[in-house]
């Protein structure tokens, strides 16, 4: 088998967002009949940088009861995770919740894998700083499509475990997040773990408060991908034209994002005109909460089988252990 590096860290930049596919989607989205934007794209420097703050936010409760819920079970999760193991998350982000992890779980790598280059970057120089030990590969890629790991890392020999926290799952729609859960099942392998964190259904006023604060961190979060459409893709939007709306559909069991344009206009990217009514949006995001059986049966059409799940005493959050079969 191949080795891991022998370089402490090592980064693979897999070109996850050129600009042609940044630039493709925005063209296929706002010709829908219900305009529309993946929300991969929020995050370039800046958004990424906003989602730091909203997830600093007193009504943003994801990221503090799923790090709570972490350090409080740690104890439960290692031995499920497995020591000396090949970690790989998804999304890493600022990789703050894998620091829980790391000192007890001792991987033989890590594997962070992100879609926002500069933040990962800064992400691997900060953990080698504070953990000199751990050999860290990161990979700059889209990982909601297919991407490929190291060779080395694939060897049958090698304990994988996929760590996902955010939920992120959300964000797919469980049509996506099936074949999603797929190929992660395929990429650990028959007895290896994923580690994912999942939003619970509860009540429309906190979920309304945690994706519309008051303060207007998630407006700006959400009317930045218009920012970056100016910049990146020849874009003519008026930003003061539009405006965030964020509601939890109960129906559908989703908090969905939108922009909505103010006034009737056209807009123009990449040479391409756009027609907006007064009060049409661009659906920009959808985050799915689930109830932990309902998580369960999705992650079970994927080929996962419930090892545990943790929640909070208020039952705002869970976090999965999932085992492939
Ligand atoms: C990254 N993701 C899990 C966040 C969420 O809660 O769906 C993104 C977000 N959108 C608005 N606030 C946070």
């Amino acid at each position: 088998m191949e080795n891991p590096p022998s370089e402490r860290v090592a980064f693979q930049d897999l070109q996850p967002h050129g600009g042609e596919a940044f630039g493709r989607a925005v063209l296929g989205g706002l010709a829908l009949p219900h305009k529309a934007l993946p929300a991969k794209f929020f995050y370039d420097q800046r958004g990424s940088a906003l989602f730091e703050q909203i997830c600093q936010l007193p009504e943003y409760y994801p990221t503090r009861t799923e790090m709570g819920i972490l350090a409080r079970c740690l104890p439960e999760m290692i031995p499920l995770l497995g020591e000396r193991c090949v970690l790989i998350e998804y999304g890493s982000g600022n990789s703050e919740k894998t620091r829980l992890l790391l000192q007890s779980v001792r991987p033989l790598a890590y594997l962070p894998v992100d879609i926002s280059h500069e933040q990962l970057r800064d992400a691997c120089a900060s953990l080698h700083r504070d953990y000199p030990w751990l050999t860290i590969e990161a990979l700059c890629a889209d990982y909601t499509g297919a991407f490929e790991l190291p060779g080395w890392a694939l060897d049958v020999e090698l304990r994988r475990s996929i760590f996902f926290p955010g939920s992120t799952i959300g964000n797919f729609t469980p049509e996506e997040a099936v074949p999603f859960l797929e190929r992660a099942a395929r990429l650990v392998g028959r007895g290896g773990v994923m580690l994912v964190g999942v939003d619970l259904k509860k009540d429309a006023r906190i979920l309304n408060l945690a994706y519309d604060d008051p303060a207007g961190v998630t407006a700006a979060f959400n009317l930045n991908v218009l920012e970056r459409i100016n910049r990146e893709l020849e874009g003519d939007f008026d930003c003061r034209t539009f405006r965030h709306r964020a509601f939890y559909n109960e129906a559908l069991g989703r908090v969905e994002m939108h922009l909505v344009s103010t006034r009737a206009q056209v807009v123009h990217v990449m040479g391409v005109s756009f027609r907006f009514e007064e009060g049409e949006s661009i659906h920009t995001e959808n985050s799915y909460k689930y109830t932990a059986t309902e998580f369960q049966a999705l992650a079970d059409r994927a080929g996962f089988d419930s090892q545990a799940v943790w929640t909070d005493e208020a039952r705002r959050f869970s976090v999965h252990c999932l085992v492939s079969r």
